[in-house]
């Protein structure tokens, strides 16, 4: 596994003052170790069954290739219905792995459907995704563990709509369901309607869902390799398999996040060098702000915790972001990811001999710009005493794309455990989806509804016209 972390410029020896000494290390470690003993000891029970992913998907693993392969014989369109931890990670796995241009191409170097994941319910994405495909040769995966997302309910009535006005009793072979086997409504009109079903375990949250079918699924029918994504989490959980930081870097990377939490930094800039690691960063926010930020401790008490995660681009955003990061509030730590090796290399000719302040430039490749620029945005920002670390990737495949969110998840599990919140649920999500409902006039919601009708009303002197 060649996945490193370089942590030196967190500590003080790197960056003064505003670091982390040996000390804060050490002293953290017992608390450390009772965040690994309370994961470890959770391992596959509960909201841990994410943990479980890696080992217990052969027997699924096989079918949904099966499914797959039968799919992509035929399927021009495949389209994601699903939203939060049912979309998000399925975009960072296509991403990754695909030509940046996926879609763009022709059908000949494609060699596959073209994807989109619809994970809104903005009226002009919906009626774009329709402009663009051909209904006759798309395949629909809705995803959803609830069965009950507003959002993706309302795009599979919208779709389930025109395939049934079109295709009548053959509408069920365009869609694919992604659900829980025992709740919600999904699986209810899966089994009505002869879906193909993949069940999502119940231990396994929305956003810890990329190895199970949630993220299975539409790799498989990208053709990407989901056994090797499966073996790199295998291997990253082995590694991680250990209460000694020094050599567990979920553990280690927690660890600094919790002691940074402590110095008030509570800010995580997701910073990959590299396009294809894009919407990893997106990923990444959901499962930290919605794992992480939370209003109270296990025992009730008040916390408000939590790092406000951003996502940011190397080396795009050192033209936009980086500027605040080396001069603004010492109140983030930014995560860097390097790719040793990119799957391209671009050489820059030579020209334009008359101008040395762009001929420096000739007979160098894209590849060594990219990794100087991150050399040098690194020692920018130390040298303003900024918190960084870097994950180091040899390249990017599905074996380390596979070790990368699954070291992601572990993070997070010890983050929250070294916080004493409750990583799995979403309170703070729930309030609006409940408003929602009410707004809407669904049936059970009606003492929401009068919360809503009594609500304090907007004054227009706040209102400018
Ligand atoms: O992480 C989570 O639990 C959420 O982001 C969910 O994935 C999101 O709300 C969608 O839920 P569901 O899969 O039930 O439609």
């Amino acid at each position: 596994m060649s996945i490193t972390i370089n942590y030196n410029n967190m500590m003080q020896s790197f960056i003064g003052d505003k670091g982390i000494t040996d000390k804060q290390l050490k002293d953290v470690q017992s608390c450390a170790k009772k965040a690994y003993d309370t994961v470890e000891s959770n391992r596959g029970k509960d909201m841990h069954g994410w943990m479980s992913s890696p080992y217990d998907q052969d027997e699924v693993a096989e079918r949904i290739v099966e499914l797959a392969t039968k799919l992509r014989k035929t399927c021009k369109y495949f389209v994601v219905l699903g939203i939060g931890g049912s979309a998000l990670g399925p975009i960072a796995v296509f991403t990754a792995m695909k030509h940046l241009y996926y879609n763009e191409l022709s059908d000949s170097k494609r060699n596959g459907p073209k994807f989109y994941v619809i994970d809104n319910v903005d009226p002009e994405r919906m009626q774009a995704l329709f402009d663009v495909i051909e209904l006759e040769h798309t395949v629909f995966n809705v995803i959803t563990k609830s069965g009950a997302t507003s959002e993706t309910m309302s795009q599979y009535l919208i779709v389930m709509y025109m395939l049934t006005k079109r295709y009548g009793k053959d509408a069920n072979k365009h869609i694919v369901a992604t659900t829980s086997q025992h709740k919600g409504n999904l699986i209810k009109l899966a089994q009505k309607e002869g879906f193909e079903t993949f069940y999502i375990p119940e231990g396994v949250g929305g956003r810890f869902s990329e190895l199970s079918p949630v993220g299975l699924f539409p790799a498989a029918m990208l053709d990407i390799d989901i056994k090797e994504l499966l073996r790199g989490a295998r291997e990253m959980d082995a590694i991680c398999r250990t209460a000694d930081m020094s050599r567990n870097p979920a553990l280690i990377t927690a660890a600094l996040h919790y002691i940074s939490i402590g110095q008030g930094k509570n800010i995580t800039v997701m910073m990959p060098y590299a396009d294809s690691l894009k919407y990893i960063a997106d990923w990444y926010c959901q499962l930290s702000a919605e794992s992480l930020g939370k209003a109270v401790d296990l025992q009730g008490k008040t916390v408000n915790v939590g790092q406000t995660p951003v996502k940011s681009l190397g080396v795009t955003d050192q033209h936009s972001q980086v500027q605040l990061y080396t001069e603004g509030p010492f109140d983030k730590i930014i995560t860097f990811i390097e790719v040793k090796n990119y799957r391209n290399e671009v050489v820059i000719p030579e020209g334009c001999q008359q101008f040395p302040d762009v001929n420096f430039l000739c007979g160098h490749s894209l590849n060594e710009l990219i990794s100087t620029e991150l050399y040098a945005t690194r020692y920018a920002l130390t040298k303003q005493q900024r918190s960084n670390y870097t994950i180091v990737l040899d390249k990017v495949d599905e074996y380390h794309l596979g070790a990368l969110l699954y070291l992601f998840q572990m993070q997070t599990a010890y983050i929250g455990a070294m916080l004493n919140i409750n990583t799995y649920n979403q309170p703070g999500v729930e309030e609006g989806k409940n408003a929602t409902y009410a707004l809407f006039g669904r049936k059970g919601y009606e003492a929401k509804a009068q919360e809503l009708k009594n609500a304090k009303k907007e004054e227009s002197k706040y209102i400018v016209k």
